[in-house]
């Protein structure tokens, strides 16, 4: 009997290949990323499962092209590339990697927070420009301190929690907005205290954005809610770029009405190299690295492959959406 079809619109790890080899018979992807998309619509067509990555964009003109296809598995927490309703309707099995990206995503949190409130960042361009020439002077290159500031975190999920229990040793107070309240002993055991929406963005200090992007979610951190935050304030966003308007977080930050953001998603990945963010000091930029740590990735590797097997097989995900 031949083995199921996969398809992988990228590489990944040499482990996880030699696994599916075992079972599959697979095609990996190796030009273009992300895969153009009449090229996926041309591969899928036989396949039985496909392994995709955040920038695949799995809508109805690809699922309804992939006649025999059983299973797609993410290799992501965010599912937001998906069209999840239209998959399931066709009966689609779909496996995603959550938990295991958990740390490592509030890891980089926390390292965007430090790094913008003690402008890590800018000091190593102003020192590679040449620019290093004030030295120890009472305003020079002069950050804040996180002890005694407030977090705001938007999306108390897992990756929320786990930057809030970061953040307490800091000496950061936390509040937070989530669609759910927590129950008393998880906001005891995270100090964390519930407040509204306008709350959250009155009082925080430093905001971080941890709710998942969709249609609801989609530029809903924008002016409105900037022009309620301290003008010393800070924004850090590790969810997705497009839960913020960008255009109205330019502009808040260049009419100075926020000190600073540190962002680890756009609105348009990667962020071209002439976008206004690009040209801001007071600006942190990373490459959509919130889950990239080698222990992580792996394990994504290996939930990818499991979920993926599971589905095939008829069995319960580990992950399943
Ligand atoms: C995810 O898994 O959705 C993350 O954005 C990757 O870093």
């Amino acid at each position: 009997m031949s083995k199921p079809k996969i398809l992988l619109t990228r590489r990944l790890h040499d482990f996880a290949l030699k696994e599916l080899r075992k079972h599959y018979s697979i095609q990996v992807h190796s030009g273009k990323i992300p895969m153009p998309k009449n090229k996926l619509i041309e591969k899928i067509k036989d396949k039985d499962g496909l392994i995709c990555f955040p920038y695949d964009i799995i809508d109805k003109q690809v699922i309804d092209s992939a006649k025999k296809l059983k299973a797609i598995s993410t290799y992501s927490v965010g599912f937001d590339h998906i069209d999840v309703n239209y998959a399931k309707k066709k009966k689609l099995k779909i496996g995603y990697t959550p938990e295991v990206l958990t740390d490592a995503t509030a890891e980089l949190t926390i390292s965007l927070i430090l790094d913008l409130l003690r402008r890590v960042t800018e000091g190593d361009r102003i020192i590679r420009k040449g620019e290093w020439r004030q030295i120890y002077g009472a305003y020079d290159y002069v950050g804040v301190d996180l002890a005694g500031k407030t977090l705001g975190i938007l999306g108390l999920g897992r990756i929320g929690q786990a930057v809030a229990k970061r953040a307490h040793p800091f000496g950061m107070k936390i509040i937070y907005h989530n669609r759910h309240r927590l129950s008393p002993n998880q906001e005891r055991k995270l100090h964390a205290k519930s407040v509204t929406l306008n709350d959250l963005f009155l009082k925080s200090d430093v905001l971080s954005i941890h709710i998942p992007y969709t249609k609801e979610t989609e530029r809903s951190v924008n002016m409105k809610l900037f022009r309620k935050m301290k003008h010393t304030s800070f924004v850090i966003n590790t969810a997705r770029g497009k839960i913020i308007k960008e255009k109205d977080l330019v502009s808040a930050l260049k009419k100075k009405i926020i000190s600073g953001a540190a962002l680890d998603v756009f609105e348009k990945e990667p962020i071209p190299k002439t976008h206004p963010l690009t040209k801001m000091s007071n600006v942190v930029l990373a490459p959509h690295i919130g889950s990239s740590t080698k222990e992580t990735r792996e394990k994504m590797a290996e939930i990818t492959v499991k979920n993926l097997k599971l589905a095939l097989d008829g069995k319960k995900l580990i992950y399943s959406v």
